[in-house]
């Protein structure tokens, strides 16, 4: 696995979503470090980083769903639904933490880059036709 290097190809468009999805990648990269490195025991406690992160995140896009009815919502959430379910499963998992936090990165970084550029970019379009930028 390598780190993960932001691009323009991740980029949405809308300020405050570009921002947290920057930030996102910033902390599966210090999860990737932590892999690499010595400092396995900073394993655990970056695992539930990303996962605060990943609820404030999905947050923030959801509250724009309700307020200006997006579309498809339904969608939306339920792919947010998906990752959600997901890392609670990993959180449950008594690996050890090299072998949960190598597998929870293969996984993030993969759902996470296809997320944006799909059902992210898609919203965002729509946040900019009502004039959030
Ligand atoms: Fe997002
Ligand atoms: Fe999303």
């Amino acid at each position: 696995m390598t780190a993960i290097q932001w691009d323009d190809s991740y980029v949405v468009g809308v300020g405050v979503i570009d921002e947290q999805h920057k930030h996102f990648v910033g902390l599966l990269n210090t999860l990737y470090e932590s892999l690499e490195s010595k400092h396995r025991e900073n394993i655990p406690e970056i695992i539930k980083n990303l996962t605060n992160y990943a609820e404030h995140h999905f947050k923030t896009e959801e509250e724009y769903f309700d307020k200006l009815h997006y579309p498809d919502t339904g969608v939306h959430i339920a792919a947010h639904n998906e990752l959600r379910a997901k890392v609670s499963e990993f959180a449950g998992r008594h690996d050890k933490p090299k072998k949960l936090g190598d597998d929870l990165l293969f996984f993030l970084e993969k759902w996470l880059l296809v997320h944006f550029r799909g059902a992210d970019t898609k919203f965002a379009k729509f946040l900019k036709q009502n004039g959030i930028k």
